[in-house]
């Protein structure tokens, strides 16, 4: 019998890619998803879609013990930073109770769990860049604070049942699917942006620099990760400035639209880079996609995606 495996939050960006590679590599694929933000179309033909909302621990027990996994990806998230200050309890309930049904469930099965956390929200800029797995978390809002806590029950559990489950902090990842309509995101709102030609908001004066990481590199960032106890990132210790992003984007798209200067909004962010050597000497994993290359699929891909939805 092959492998099997259960994505949650497979109906989302970069969960629909992660299944679409699993069933690449043969294995059997369910995809645990409330559609709260994931689309049903996203899901590949080939998986096998549960509708369940994981904060119900009950049925997500259910799920994953009947079906008896060789592996979880854990990917479904509150992966809001606003909702997550709008509705902290909500945010709490998704990415730290969700989490814990989670690795309890894998318990009861021995399965691995591959969690996805956040670089990008765990620390502040005092932190040194590239920031390493080491430097003590520092979270400015809900979200970060929410995903620190999931990580902790992960590495709880995993030292408790000694199931190598394996965390990875993930940088700014983009790429074809991504929404352009969240608050986060960048490169797909950038993208709409020059698709409609309406002038985009560059906060921070186009200044803030970001750890960008191309999909298929995050996706075979978790594969490596799989059966690995540990906290790695997954990123590509490159700081890129945001109005470089939309330089690039622009010259993909051709056009040239004046883009409009802000201030940096509360609470955001000057830098945010993440020191991937530990994935680099302990995964055997590097990201392969340059950035301006990876811009500019995205960019050709998003298009596709942009007048197929309008
Ligand atoms: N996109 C990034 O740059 C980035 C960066 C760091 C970490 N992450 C993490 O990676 C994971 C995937 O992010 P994404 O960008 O694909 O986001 P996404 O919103 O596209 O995907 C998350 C999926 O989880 C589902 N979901 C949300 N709440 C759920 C619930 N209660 N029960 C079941 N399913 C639920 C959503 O419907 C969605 O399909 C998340 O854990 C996120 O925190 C993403």
């Amino acid at each position: 019998m092959g492998s099997s495996a259960i994505v949650t939050g497979g109906a989302g960006f970069i969960g629909s890619h992660l299944a679409d590679a699993l069933l690449a590599e043969g294995y059997a694929v369910t995809v645990i998803d409330d559609l709260s933000a994931g689309t049903r179309e996203r899901v590949p033909d080939g998986a096998e879609l549960v509708e369940l909302d994981i904060v119900d621990t009950a049925a997500l027990a259910r799920e994953l013990t009947e079906r008896k996994p060789d592996a979880i990806f854990h990917l479904a998230a509150q992966a809001s930073v606003v909702a997550s200050v709008e509705n902290p309890s909500r945010d709490c309930a998704v990415n730290v109770q969700g989490t814990l049904g989670v690795v309890q469930a894998a318990g009861e099965i021995g399965a691995p769990v591959v969690f996805t956390s956040t670089g990008g929200a765990l620390y502040g800029d005092d932190a040194p860049m590239p920031t390493g797995e080491d430097r003590i978390p520092a979270p400015l809002a809900p979200y970060g604070a929410s995903k620190w806590a999931g990580e902790a029950y992960v590495r709880t559990w995993s030292l408790s049942s000694g199931i190598p489950h394996a965390v990875c902090r993930l940088g700014n990842v983009y790429g074809p699917r991504q929404s352009p309509h969240g608050e986060a995101g960048v490169v797909a709102i950038f993208s709409n942006h020059l698709y409609t030609g309406r002038a985009p908001r560059l906060y921070g004066h186009g200044k803030p620099t970001r750890d960008y990481v191309y999909v298929a590199d995050v996706v075979s960032g978790l594969l490596a990760a799989l059966g690995n106890a540990g906290v790695y990132n997954i990123a590509t210790s490159t700081e890129t400035d945001v109005a470089t992003v939309w330089r690039e984007l622009s010259a993909a798209a051709g056009k040239q639209i004046e883009p409009e200067l802000a201030d940096l909004r509360p609470g955001e962010l000057q830098h945010s880079c993440l020191d991937i050597s530990r994935a680099e000497r302990d995964l055997d994993w590097r990201p392969q996609m340059p950035i301006a290359e990876g811009l500019r699929a995205t960019y050709a891909a998003l298009l596709e995606e942009f007048a197929h939805s309008s």
